[in-house]
């Protein structure tokens, strides 16, 4: 049965990172957030096609891997597609380059004027859609063919299919680090623990991995 999943990266003072720009995409907190998930061997090959064996293997390496099995259609907001940092260019096609990392559908979030939907090589299309967060989960359910569906983000995405319920597996990987600023991630959240079973595991890197699943 479909499940829908969303992953995350906060700090152990509950931010986010926020604030993108043409620089920082996912904000200028994002690397301080991702270091220990950037350095497993499963992002080397996932991302940078790095099929040397370099990376780490650890508690972090074997969510990684978690992380990119069994997902058939993916949902983000504008904001994390790069709609809003390039609000004038008709022709952006996200910030992943030319063979997006996704490999299957992903419905964009967007209440700015249609788009076409974009075939990418690799397998990934980019679908634009205005509409309630229930309806583009039922597309992208569709769409998945009995696989999972992913909410990529952003937080504001995330956090309104978690307000909705719609949410069966969520996975946050808690970073050492203080941010003081940025997106809150569980304001608004309260009682998760009680609609989910969560469970704790704490990775050689300090990254504290806390599930919800229903
Ligand atoms: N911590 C993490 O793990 C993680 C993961 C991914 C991203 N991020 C961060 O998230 C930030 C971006 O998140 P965000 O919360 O600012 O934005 P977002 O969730 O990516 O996008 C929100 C936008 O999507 C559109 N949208 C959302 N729901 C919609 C609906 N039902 N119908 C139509 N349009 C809808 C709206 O844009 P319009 O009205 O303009 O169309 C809305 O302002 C980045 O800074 C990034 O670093 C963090």
């Amino acid at each position: 049965m479909t499940r829908v999943r969303i992953d995350l990266f906060a700090s152990l003072d509950g931010y986010t990172s926020a604030g993108q720009t043409p620089d920082h995409p996912m904000g200028e907190d994002w690397g301080r957030l991702t270091t220990a998930w950037a350095a497993t061997r499963t992002f080397h090959e996932r991302v940078f096609g790095d099929t040397s064996g370099a990376g780490t293997t650890g508690v972090d390496d074997s969510y990684a891997a978690a992380h990119f099995e069994g997902i058939g259609a993916e949902i983000m907001g504008a904001a994390m597609f790069g709609l809003h940092t390039f609000p004038d260019d008709p022709d952006w096609r996200g910030w992943w380059g030319d063979r997006p990392p996704f490999g299957t559908p992903v419905y964009v979030l967007t209440h700015t004027a249609p788009r076409p939907s974009i075939p990418m090589p690799g397998g990934t299309t980019f679908h634009f859609r205005n509409t309630a967060v229930a309806d583009v989960l039922a597309e992208a359910t569709e769409a998945a063919g009995g696989r999972d569906v992913r909410v990529g983000g952003g937080v504001g995405t995330a956090r309104a299919f978690l307000r909705a319920g719609l949410v069966d597996h969520l996975h946050v990987m808690i970073a050492p680090v203080l941010l003081g600023r940025g997106a809150r991630l569980w304001d608004d959240l309260s009682g998760l623990e009680r609609t989910h079973k969560v469970t704790t595991e704490v990775a050689e890197s300090g990254t504290v991995h806390v599930t919800f699943a229903r």
